[in-house]
C-alpha cells in the first residue's frame, strides 16, 4: 500500500452510513470482509481488460487493415480473420504499449473465442435491457453493477465536467482549486464506440481537468496538484511512464455523429490552455469520416499529476481535496459499495470541497456530504448521448445551490 493511502476499514462504516452489513457480517469480521471484498473488485478487473480485449480484436486498425466488425450484425469470417491478424501481433515484437497490455492477459486462440462470444451475448442481453428500460424497467440502472471493470475513456465526459465547473464559478460556489482529484481516469484504449487505436495509449482526464480550471481561472501553474487515483494498474502505470516529458494527445471526432455545437466548440479547444497544436497522426484507411487534431502538452502540466494505486470502495487517500471527479466509474458498484465510496471520498474533501459524479451517488444520513445540484448536459441530438452531473458538496451551508 502507498504511503498516504489508508484502508477504509473503519468497523461502523456500515452503521455510519445507516446501511445493514451484508448478510454474515458483523463489526468483529468486517475487517475481513473488506479485504475479501477488495479482491473480488481488484477481479473484475481482469474481466474489462477481456472486454478490451474484445474491443481491440472487433474494432482495432492498429494490428490489421481488414474492416472493422459491425457489433449489430457479426461477420464469422471477419472475426476469424482478424483474431489471426492479432495473434500474429501478439507474437511479433512490436512495442505498442496496448499489445503489451494485452500479452499479459496471456490470451490464447480458444480463450480469444469464449471471450468474443460472451461479450457478443452479453451485448444482445444489454440491448434487450436497455429496449426494456426506454419503457421505463429499472433493470437498466443495474446493467453495470456486476460487469468487468472497463479502463476505456474518450474525450466527452471532460466536456460535462467543464461545463459543470463553470456552472460552479457563474454560481460563486466554487473559487478556485489548488488541489483536484480524478477517480479513475482510464485509458483511451479501443472505446467500440468513438475511440481508436491507430495513435499510441493515452489517458484524457487528468490533461482536460486542468485545462479546463486554467481556462476557468480556478487554478493556476505551478500552485495546481491533482492527485490520480486508479484501480487499474495499467493506468497507473501508463502516467508514471508520462513524467518529465511532454505528452501528446490525439483527438479524433467522429462526424457521423449529430454533435451538439458546444460539444464540438469544446473538442476543438481542448488543450489549448496546456499544450501546442501539433499535426495528428494519419488515421488509416478502415477510419472514415474523423476530424483529428494533436495537442502537445508541456511537461510542467504532466508533472502536476501524482498518480496512486487505490480502490476507492474500500480505500481512501489521507490528502485533502477542494474537488474531486469521478465519471463512469460509480455506475459500476450496487449501492453499498457506492455508499462505501461516498465515506471515503468525504473523508477525501477539504472543508467546503466539492465532489462532481455522473451516477447518482447515495447520500448516508448522518453525514456532510450532499447533492447541491445537478447540471444537465447533451453532448449530440443521437438518443441517450447525454449525462446529468451530480454536484456534491461538504459545506453545511450549501445544502442548496444558489440560482446562477
Ligand atoms: C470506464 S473508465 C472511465 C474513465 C473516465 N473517468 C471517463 O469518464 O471516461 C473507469 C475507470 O475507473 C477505474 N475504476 C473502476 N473502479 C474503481 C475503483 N473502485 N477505484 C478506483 N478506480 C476505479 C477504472 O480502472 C477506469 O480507469
Amino acid at each position: 500500500m502507498l504511503p498516504g493511502v489508508g484502508f477504509g476499514a473503519d468497523v461502523d462504516i456500515p452503521g455510519r452510513c445507516g446501511l445493514p452489513f451484508p448478510p454474515g457480517v458483523d463489526a468483529a469480521n468486517w475487517p475481513q470482509w473488506i479485504q475479501q471484498h477488495d479482491r473480488e473488485i481488484r477481479s473484475r478487473l481482469r474481466r474489462g481488460e477481456e472486454d478490451s480485449l474484445v474491443n481491440f480484436i472487433l474494432f482495432g486498425v492498429s494490428f490489421t487493415t481488414r474492416p472493422r466488425v459491425m457489433p449489430g450484425q457479426p461477420d464469422q469470417s471477419l472475426i476469424d480473420a482478424r483474431i489471426h491478424d492479432f495473434l500474429s501481433a501478439l507474437n511479433s515484437s512490436t512495442t505498442s504499449e496496448r499489445i503489451a497490455l494485452l500479452r499479459r492477459l496471456a490470451p490464447d486462440e480458444q480463450s480469444i473465442r469464449t471471450n468474443i462470444s460472451r461479450y457478443l451475448t452479453e451485448r444482445r442481453q444489454y440491448a434487450n435491457v436497455l429496449d426494456r428500460a426506454s419503457a421505463g424497467d429499472p433493470v437498466a440502472s443495474q446493467l453495470y453493477k456486476n460487469r468487468g471493470l472497463s479502463i476505456d475513456t474518450n474525450f466527452r465526459p471532460n466536456f460535462a465536467i467543464e461545463k459543470t465547473l463553470a456552472s460552479l464559478k457563474s454560481r460563486g460556489t466554487l473559487t478556485f482549486v489548488s488541489r483536484a482529484a480524478i477517480i479513475g481516469p482510464g485509458l483511451d484504449f479501443t472505446d467500440k464506440d468513438s475511440g481508436f487505436d491507430y495513435y499510441p495509449l493515452q489517458t484524457l482526464q487528468p490533461f482536460a481537468l486542468i485545462d479546463s480550471l486554467l481556462r476557468l481561472g480556478l487554478a493556476k501553474i505551478p500552485d495546481l496538484r491533482v492527485g490520480v487515483f486508479d484501480i487499474s494498474p495499467e493506468t497507473l502505470g501508463h502516467l508514471n511512464r508520462a513524467r518529465n516529458k511532454p505528452y501528446t494527445v490525439q483527438l479524433v471526432l467522429d462526424k457521423t455523429r449529430p454533435w451538439q455545437k458546444n460539444t464540438l466548440d469544446y473538442w476543438n479547444r481542448f488543450g489549448d490552455r496546456i499544450g501546442v497544436p501539433v499535426p495528428p497522426l494519419p488515421a488509416p484507411k478502415q477510419i472514415q469520416n474523423v476530424e483529428r487534431r494533436a495537442v502537445r502538452i508541456r511537461p510542467a502540466i504532466v508533472n502536476a499529476l501524482d498518480a496512486h494505486e487505490l480502490n476507492i470502495v474500500v480505500q481512501h487517500a489521507d490528502e485533502k481535496y477542494d474537488l474531486i471527479v469521478g465519471t463512469n466509474v460509480f455506475v459500476y458498484y450496487d449501492a453499498f459499495d457506492q455508499a462505501l465510496a461516498m465515506l471515503n471520498l468525504e473523508s477525501m474533501l477539504s472543508p467546503g470541497g466539492i465532489l462532481l459524479s455522473n451516477t447518482s451517488l447515495p447520500e448516508c444520513p448522518g453525514e456532510l456530504l450532499h447533492r447541491i445540484a445537478s447540471e444537465p448536459v447533451e453532448y449530440s441530438a443521437a438518443p441517450g448521448d447525454d449525462d446529468l452531473v451530480e454536484i456534491y458538496s461538504n459545506s453545511a451551508l450549501r445544502r442548496s445551490l444558489a440560482p446562477r
